[in-house]
């Protein structure tokens, strides 16, 4: 499936994986504070950490540096920069570095697409992880400072298992269908990822739906069979797949790399391998085989197809 982002989401993407001055990926080493969300088996997750200007009143801690390490797609690269550059530089305090949202970062990134609002998500949580591991480490009590964490691993959503793909208890599906308003099954797959794999979850009486049903008033029927996972876009001829990649590479790719002097040759396809070749400055670049991978690969599964891989020649 191709994803339609932002011009700024698609150049905070390029930026952060160029490694461009400002830029946030990577971590930080001992940092004051560190937290993670996701998972690598689901192929998003965010480690992300921050350091702090020390204060003798640790609640006057400010942070001065945030980085991040993520395994996912260009939102969550770019959601993950959002949050790093919404935060740094700013005299947040960790606890006041808590209020920013999701959809602060979905704001920054000048939208998201609903199917990706789960990187969003991702970011808040790991951040609001990295605030509870500063917290202990600097002996603060959250809750005596009036802090509800939000997260997955607030204690309060302990409880029965809806969706066993991913882990995700019936209290935190409530609670977050509220905080985020998720009217439909379709906007809990794509803020929580819930419901996303198999569909077993989501007609299952006590599942998704009647969730929803409990939270908003009855809603859709069930339908008659259960309802697998979501259902593929059609299939692109062999043409239009070509046509595609093509555009993806002179509409993304190309002004990226002729920006540092370099290009690239779409020298072939065959099913889903998409041959490629450096040229300019980026054929003797060191990093030609992380820039083909990072910034061709990525926009093309996230452009035109998962399927795709790249192979350098
Ligand atoms: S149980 Fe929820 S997607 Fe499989």
């Amino acid at each position: 499936m191709a994803w339609q982002y932002s011009d700024k989401t698609k150049q905070i993407f390029m930026d952060a994986v160029q490694g461009k001055p400002g830029t946030h990926l990577g971590e930080i080493e001992n940092p004051d504070g560190e937290g993670q969300h996701g998972s690598i088996v689901c192929g998003d997750a965010i480690k992300f950490t921050f350091r702090v200007e020390r204060n003798e009143d640790p609640l006057k801690d400010v942070i001065v540096e945030a980085k991040y390490l993520t395994f996912g797609c260009t939102s969550a690269i770019a959601a993950s920069e959002a949050l790093c550059t919404l935060i740094e530089g700013r005299g947040l305090t960790p606890i006041e570095a808590l209020k920013i949202t999701n959809q602060d970062i979905v704001d920054f990134l000048e939208g998201l697409p609903q199917q990706k609002v789960h990187c969003s998500v991702m970011g808040a949580e790991a951040l609001e992880g990295a605030v509870v591991d500063w917290a202990q480490k600097r002996g603060v009590d959250l809750a005596a400072q009036g802090v509800r964490l939000t997260g997955a691993g607030a204690d309060e959503d302990e409880g029965r298992v809806v969706c066993k793909c991913y882990g995700i208890t019936e209290p935190y599906l409530r609670r977050k269908v509220k905080e985020l308003n998720l009217r439909t099954i379709e906007d809990i797959v794509s803020a929580l990822k819930a419901g996303g794999m198999c569909g077993a979850c989501r007609y299952a009486p006590g599942g998704l739906q009647d969730i929803l049903n409990e939270t908003w008033g009855a809603g859709e029927p069930a339908p008659t069979t259960v309802a697998a996972a979501p259902v593929a876009e059609g299939e692109m001829s062999p043409f239009q797949l070509y046509r595609k990649i093509e555009q993806v590479i002179d509409e993304t790719v190309r002004p990226v790399l002729q920006s540092d002097g370099g290009d690239i040759e779409l020298v072939d396809i065959k099913g889903w391998k998409v041959y490629c070749s450096l040229k300019g400055a980026c054929a003797s670049c060191m990093g030609a085989a992380r820039t083909l991978q990072l910034i061709v690969e990525r926009s093309l599964k996230d452009q035109v197809d998962e399927r795709i891989q790249v192979v350098p020649i």
